[in-house]
């Protein structure tokens, strides 16, 4: 059969909330091959979301060894990979001890809300002010920021507590974690993207923040290196035998890029100008602007200030402003997986297109609470509305409209707070090959929604930090020049009248309103 050869290949690793893959590009930004695995979700108690740090390690594994057992078939010239970029799920805390090798307990991934009582208490320790560190750190007090995390663990896991006594404790986002793994347990560290989602780091110095990791309680020595996101971080470790038998002794891999997921989807859509802006429907939404290399005054929007990408050790930080949404795709799982509306991914669409609205319905997947615009962790979900006349298709069509009325909210508040208005919004992720979605999505913005070829922006985005520090690539320029002339993209434009869309958007800020604050006791 068909066999190619490539210049370079530069591998990518996208750990991701609900599954981990292993994706190798050549030097045209073009998929060579993949391998994918979901992992475990764990939910020992109603808003607590779990994961084991060691399966999603061992899962990377084989996703790396499985996708270069394609490559080898299909390039029987392949010697070894130019560089490794990771990307992953940002916020989501692993504890483990620097000695004893051990991880000390499960992740806390980034949507659990067990940490609101300390938010709470927090918050009220502060004037009422959940934005107090906001100045330092970009981010407002959230079950969603590692901070919180990080501080559950010490009050709560006597393990973690006592690592921490002994001066061996590690805390580290997922980045962090497989870095460590990789290199054979020999490199701490994190990238400025994946450490700005902590609350620990100043956004101006872009090193931990002593007052705030005081303030937190959280030991510095806890804590990783922070690093560019495209510079050598380390090698993949040959001890690792799996690995070392597909990628070679000969010649180690270097790791040189890291990345946040949402951020390599914005490095992905070579969003490198500021006033550029990206959003990705995965688990949840994220809508990422560049707004250029000084750190804008905090958001009045209930928008986070955030690490854009810093491409090198001596380049400019850029940053951004981020709007970020808990429910998408994990609420079009959970009308799956728990109440069986459909049994695969490809029906939704089709069901939700059976009827011509939603009957009434509105649905608001505060599942987890509510992030960006308004942080309300005690928010849930919310279906109203029902009559006899509803059925599965008028909720599966309303889940549809509430994803896209929520990043036309975050849309609008990114507009507020900055000089950007959009005349396109650009985006990616899985959910963009519903149509229904993009259709519904560019009548609540009234502007077009540009989808790319390539939907894999985010893994990209690591194989860009990867392949410009591994010199596979000279430069943004070149890769955006490179972009235009060979990728295509659709677009989908508007076809609601301005009082249709301010009659949905109204009766949406209704729904939000009676979602808002259900837990509370
Ligand atoms: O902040 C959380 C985000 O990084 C998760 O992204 O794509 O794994 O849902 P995703």
């Amino acid at each position: 059969h068909h066999t190619m050869t490539s210049r370079a290949y530069i591998g990518s690793i996208d750990q991701g909330t609900t599954s981990s893959r292993f994706i190798v590009f050549n030097e045209k930004m073009e998929i060579v091959v993949q391998h994918q695995i979901e992992h475990k979700q764990m939910t020992p108690k109603p808003g607590w979301l779990e994961h084991d740090p060691q399966e999603i390690f061992e899962n990377v594994c084989v996703c790396i060894v499985e996708a270069i057992k394609k490559l080898r078939v299909l390039d029987a010239s392949f010697k070894t990979l130019a560089g490794v970029g990771i990307t992953n799920q940002r916020e989501t805390t692993v504890a483990w001890d620097r000695d004893t090798k051990n991880v000390l307990c499960n992740a806390i991934v980034w949507s659990d809300v067990r940490t609101s009582a300390i938010v709470e208490r927090t918050i009220r320790e502060h004037n009422d002010d959940a934005r107090f560190a906001a100045a330092i750190c970009g981010l407002p007090v959230s079950t969603y920021f590692s901070a919180m995390k990080m501080k559950w663990m010490l009050e709560n896991v006597d393990d973690v507590r006592h690592a921490a006594t002994k001066g061996t404790l590690c805390f580290g986002t997922i980045d962090a974690w497989l870095i460590w793994k990789l290199t054979g347990e020999k490199v701490f560290a994190t990238d400025v993207t994946n450490a700005s989602r902590t609350m620990l780091m100043n956004l101006k110095t872009l090193s931990w923040d002593e007052g705030l990791c005081k303030e937190f309680g959280i030991p510095m020595k806890a804590l990783p290196d922070i690093r560019s996101s495209s510079e050598h971080y380390g090698t993949i470790s040959t001890q690792e035998d799996l690995l070392a038998t597909v990628l070679g002794r000969e010649r180690p891999v270097p790791i040189c890029g890291c990345i946040g997921d949402q951020q390599g989807a914005l490095v992905g859509n070579m969003c490198f100008q500021a006033g550029e802006a990206k959003n990705t429907y995965g688990t949840g939404c994220f809508l990422l602007a560049n707004v250029g290399p000084t750190v804008p005054r905090a958001s009045g929007n209930g928008l986070l200030t955030t690490v854009g990408y810093q491409l090198g050790r001596n380049a400019p930080c850029m940053y951004a402003l981020e709007g970020s949404i808990a429910g998408a795709g994990s609420c079009v799982q959970w009308m799956r997986d728990r109440l069986q509306l459909f049994k695969q991914y490809n029906e939704f669409d089709g069901l939700a297109r059976s009827v011509l609205d939603t009957g009434g319905v509105t649905f608001v997947p505060a599942f987890s609470g509510l992030l960006a615009p308004h942080w309300d962790p005690e928010a849930r979900g919310t279906i109203l509305g029902m009559t006899l006349q509803t059925s599965k298709a008028h909720v599966v069509r309303a889940a549809l409209e509430a994803i896209a009325l929520q990043v036309a909210d975050v849309v609008h508040a990114v507009e507020s707070d900055s000089s950007i208005a959009f005349t396109v919004l650009k985006v990616d992720g899985g959910l963009v090959r519903s149509s229904l979605l993009m259709e519904l999505q560019s009548n609540y913005l009234g502007i077009p929604v540009q989808i790319p070829s390539m939907l894999e922006t985010t893994a990209l985005g690591a194989a860009v930090c990867a392949g410009l520090a591994a010199q596979v690539w000279r430069s943004t320029d070149e890769l955006v020049a490179y972009r235009n002339c060979h990728s295509s993209s659709q677009t989908v434009a508007p076809l609601l009248s301005k009082d249709e869309r301010n009659a949905k958007r109204r009766e949406w800020k209704r729904a939000i309103a009676k979602a808002k604050g259900w837990a509370k006791l």
